[in-house]
């Protein structure tokens, strides 16, 4: 159990983490930080007044607190509309940021297109994690993903083990879903990696699938793994244009749970996260879905995969997307 876990936006993924944290125990305390409501100039002075009362983070943190005799935890919470619900804590979740949602005409912007403004949100994260918790390890889960952990890092200059992303888990949780659906196995028998960054060029490695322990070409064939391998870059929009209202927040809260579990207990888990790659993989100064050992101190070390011909030039497509979106970040930091 660490001293305290804060948690960055009090959204739907980060509603879900704070329950999960709960409920799991895997804190003594909870901070939950979110700006909202927003106070809108343009309206009276008597709603202005209102929204200045009224905040999300508090409101969550009362719900769920309420239900902590229910569920027999002792854990304590505390939310903020500023960053001081994350003081003095040891990890560090960040959701902060506007998720993808579907247009009237039901399509919906790539995770890309979030970059202005979640940079912004980004910006006055970083601050927050500056002043309240500086040696937090941080997990972030706010899109676009790789592109904001670089952000992250360009802020706070972090030691490169306490920074990472969430991505690898949930794409490869959809790769091996999906896999485990069409073998009609149980989920359970099926483990397999997606590295690079998490947008469409995403690689599901599929060297790494395995279905209890054989690879996944004895249960599938081609076409039916290529079609898979499709839906797995694009799974997340699958959601996004089913729900409407936002992106996907279950799975996304438990795979950052997943990280935040290895750090927690010191599993010494190999986890794809996006980490700071300095050389691994041929490739310095970016930030990329690896998988890497994760305990204790977070990234405990990078593994260097043999990918095949294929999955590497897939691989090095996905860096250079990457790369693309993390340039437009230092044009826009200037
Ligand atoms: C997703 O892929 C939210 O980026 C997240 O669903």
């Amino acid at each position: 159990m660490l001293n305290k876990i804060g948690v960055i936006g009090g959204g739907f993924i980060g509603g879900v983490l704070v329950q999960e944290i709960a409920r799991r125990r895997l804190a003594r305390e909870v901070g939950l930080s979110d700006p909202a409501p927003f106070v809108n100039p343009d309206d009276s002075e008597e709603r202005q007044e209102t929204s200045r009362k009224q905040s999300v983070a508090k409101g969550k943190c009362l719900d769920i607190a309420e239900g902590l005799p229910t569920i027999r935890s002792d854990v304590r919470l505390v939310g903020s509309k500023d960053y001081s619900a994350l003081a003095g804590a040891d990890l560090i979740i960040n959701t902060a940021g506007v998720p993808r949602k579907a247009r009237p005409d039901g399509t919906f912007p790539s995770r890309e297109e979030l970059l202005s403004i979640n940079l912004k949100v980004t910006s006055s994260v970083a601050d927050g994690i500056k002043a309240e918790c500086p040696d937090a390890i941080i997990i972030s889960v706010a899109n676009p993903l790789d592109a904001i952990v670089y952000t992250l890092d360009q802020r706070l200059t972090p030691p490169k083990n306490k920074l990472m992303g969430m991505a690898g888990v949930l794409d490869s949780g959809r790769y091996c879903y999906f896999v485990a659906e069409a073998a009609n196995v149980s989920v359970e028998n099926v483990s397999a990696m997606v590295l690079g960054g998490h947008g469409d060029t995403m690689v599901p490695v599929r060297s790494s699938c395995l279905v209890g322990g054989i690879p996944v070409t004895k249960f599938l064939d081609e076409e039916t793994l290529l079609a898979i391998e499709t839906r797995t870059r694009k799974a997340g929009g699958e959601v996004v244009g089913l729900l409407g209202f936002g992106s996907a927040f279950a799975s996304p809260a438990w795979s950052a749970l997943e990280m935040a579990e290895a750090i927690i207990f010191d599993k010494r888990k190999i986890i794809p996260v996006c980490a700071k790659l300095e050389g691994e993989y041929g490739v310095d100064g970016a930030f990329v879905g690896v998988p890497a050992i994760i305990g204790k101190n977070g990234v405990e070390q990078i593994i260097e995969l043999d990918l095949t011909d294929n999955e590497k030039e897939a691989f090095a497509k996905s860096i250079a997307a990457v790369r693309k979106t993390c340039g437009e970040v230092d044009e826009m930091l200037g």
